[in-house]
């Protein structure tokens, strides 16, 4: 093999492993972690080569997400903090810079549901939904913008869920909650984009995770089967989405592959919001 057709199939295969590992080098933290999408996404952006500390306030269940990592050879560690408290979502990202070197990507990610019409829930509920799903959102946020800046920029995700712009009965402190975390991306970014920190919000649509599973469980066999049902007939692949199709959208949003994106909600949900009735 001549000098030049050596170096022109090393810079091939280089170009090969940066497609294929497209995080790299790259620090991230998902919260949530220890189930569903949060664990969907920490698998996704290890298997894209980054460094990952899975965060879930079930700290075994954030073990077995990093487990998971290490054992197909990804690099992560294991976090037990709320995302509600301040001190906590410090210490996490302290841990991320600590271990790792710095801070990348963060997916802003761990949420609860209630089911329960707003005349019925009470007020401990309504300060669960807040706390986790809207503060605890921000709390990640703001916790990752200086070391963000420090490595001269980074990538934010928020999730957040159709029904923040698309209504479903029983949900309307999640549905405020989750409104709320679009409003905050697309209102972040005019504060971070000249520190080249990107801020997005994604919506998935119905996704089989845990949650999925356990409010099926508060319903009855007919209930559950008509709702799967009316799920697949309201979305346009006629299915439920998946956590690895979730993680693949975090992976594009973390990496520069998304470069100019910043500052919208993406919908992940096969067209459930086309669609004009559930
Ligand atoms: N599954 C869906 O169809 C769907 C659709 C739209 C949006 N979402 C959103 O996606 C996110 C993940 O949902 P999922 O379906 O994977 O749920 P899940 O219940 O399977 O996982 C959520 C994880 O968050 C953790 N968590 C809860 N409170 C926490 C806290 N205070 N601090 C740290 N971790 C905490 C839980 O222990 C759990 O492991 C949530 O924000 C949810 O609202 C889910």
């Amino acid at each position: 093999m001549s000098k030049e057709s050596h170096m022109n199939t090393s810079a091939a295969s280089d170009a090969a492993d940066a497609a294929a590992r497209p995080l790299a080098g790259k620090v991230a933290v998902v919260t949530g972690a220890g189930s569903g999408i949060g664990r969907g996404s920490a698998v996704a952006l290890a298997g894209a080569g980054a460094s990952v500390v899975a965060n879930d306030v079930n700290a075994p269940w954030a073990q077995e997400t990093v487990d998971l990592i290490v054992a197909s050879g990804g690099a992560a560690l294991a976090d037990g903090g709320d995302v509600s408290n301040s001190s906590d979502v410090k210490a996490l990202v302290g841990k991320a810079v600590d271990a790792y070197g710095g801070l990348d990507v963060m997916h802003a990610n761990a949420g609860v549901e209630r089911y329960v019409s707003l005349e019925e829930m009470a007020e401990v509920d309504m300060d669960l939904l807040l706390d986790v799903d809207l503060k605890g959102v921000l709390l990640c946020a703001q916790h990752s913008i200086a070391p963000m800046r420090a490595r001269g920029g980074g990538s934010i995700v928020f999730t957040s869920s159709v029904q923040a712009t698309h209504s479903l009965p029983g949900c309307v402190v999640y549905a405020a909650a989750k409104a709320g975390v679009i409003a905050a991306a697309r209102t972040l970014t005019l504060e971070v984009g000249c520190d080249n920190i990107r801020v997005n919000a994604i919506s998935p649509g119905t996704i089989d995770t845990p949650m999925l599973r356990r409010d099926l469980d508060d319903m009855n066999v007919e209930e559950s089967e008509g709702f799967l049902d009316r799920v697949r007939a309201a979305n346009t692949l006629g299915r439920i989405g998946t956590v690895e199709e979730v993680g693949a959208l975090v992976m594009f949003l973390a990496s520069d592959a998304s470069s100019y994106i910043s500052g919208t909600n993406v919908y992940i949900d096969a067209g459930f919001t086309a669609v004009k009735t559930f």
